[in-house]
């Protein structure tokens, strides 16, 4: 009976609130009971809630319009609605913590999320566990005990997954862009590749990783490095472009490459090495990850040294297809990954 209610009270809530929305605020009631797997007619609609850790960030934007696209291919695929909520944390871990609150009362059928702070990833699935509904975690890996990917949360859950890219995979390949130059980055010729790296949010283990694993590659290929700087730049152009700018000014022609975790943070330096009369190939070099469109343009044209394509597509498409094996189902993996792939000229 309680079954049949929820089920009529769906319908009743797919009917008033229609298709996918990609708004801040859920479009159905935030204080209403649960709609599970309400069924109108012959086709069956699901209700599932994305929670991204900010909508302002170019990678997580391609990322999460992709999700609500391919949703929607496979629901024309399936014959099935999948009635799509994304809601943005505004990189506010108190604010996400609402919306998957928000997400339970309305008794979503699946959640896929994007951790703001992976050290809150606990009780995020405890509570969503709890509540009987299916997780995804995409993007940002909470890590396990020993630092690698053995986190119990998902481990110990069947219904709980995680779906992302081996970050340590971005930074070796940043690293390798730069060893395979002719000149091994080493532009004055003194022996040494003198570098600035500019971090993404340094609680986010793709930061960790990539600051890490570029230089490890560069000092595993016999190469010696000098850091003359490491700032954090939060993944934001305006912020690589400032710390570029700040280094290029104390540093001068010091500065042989400038690593970027990402490419939002290497547009920003890209602007800040023009502005300061450089020349990217000729007097310095720059390396970002994420493979953002205007970047692998930017590589054609020399006017960056490479990155690294990080596949929001891949990664997009595999949380959704296991999204939809949760709801039928299926069982699934703890881990799911998807590959890096090196991008220059
Ligand atoms: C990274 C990506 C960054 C940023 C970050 C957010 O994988 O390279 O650009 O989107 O995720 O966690």
């Amino acid at each position: 009976m309680k079954k049949l209610l929820a089920s009529l009270f769906a319908v009743a809530l797919l009917v008033g609130c229609g298709q996918a929305t990609s708004e801040g605020t859920p479009a159905a009631a935030t204080e209403e009971p649960a709609a599970t797997e309400a069924t109108s007619g012959d086709a069956k609609t699901y209700n599932v809630g994305v929670a991204i850790y900010q909508f302002d960030d170019n990678f997580m934007t391609l990322y999460r319009n992709e999700v609500d696209s391919y949703f929607k291919t496979r629901g024309e695929k399936d014959g099935v609605t999948y009635n799509v909520t994304i809601v943005d944390g505004k990189n506010d871990m108190a604010e996400q913590s609402n919306q998957v609150d928000n997400f339970i009362t309305q008794g979503m059928d699946v959640i896929i999320l994007n951790l703001v702070q992976t050290s809150s990833a606990d009780a995020i699935i405890d509570k969503v566990v709890a509540a009987g509904i299916p997780l995804v975690l995409i993007n940002r890996e909470p890590l396990g005990d020993d630092g690698d990917e053995s986190y119990k949360g998902i481990l110990d859950n069947p219904t709980v997954c995680y779906v992302g890219a081996d970050a340590r995979q971005s930074g070796t390949y940043q690293g390798e862009i730069i060893a395979e130059l002719e000149n091994h980055g080493d532009i004055n010729g003194d022996g040494k590749v003198s570098y600035i790296m500019i971090e993404g949010d340094p609680e986010n283990i793709d930061a960790q990783y990539r600051t890490e694993y570029s230089i490890k590659a560069l000092k595993d290929a016999g190469i010696e490095v000098e850091q003359l700087d490491d700032q954090v730049g939060n993944w934001a152009q305006a912020k690589g472009q400032e710390i570029a700018a700040n280094d290029l000014s104390q540093f001068g022609d010091k500065i042989e490459v400038i690593f970027c975790n990402n490419d939002a943070m290497a547009l920003g330096a890209a602007a800040a090495i023009t502005a300061a009369g450089r020349k990217v190939g000729e007097d310095i070099y720059l390396v970002g990850v994420d493979a953002l469109d205007e970047c692998v343009e930017m590589v054609n044209n020399g006017e960056m040294t490479g990155t690294v394509l990080n596949d929001a597509n891949g990664q997009a498409h595999t949380a959704v297809d296991v999204a939809i094996d949760l709801l039928n189902g299926k069982a699934i993996e703890n881990y799911y990954w998807v590959d890096y792939v090196k991008v220059t000229k």
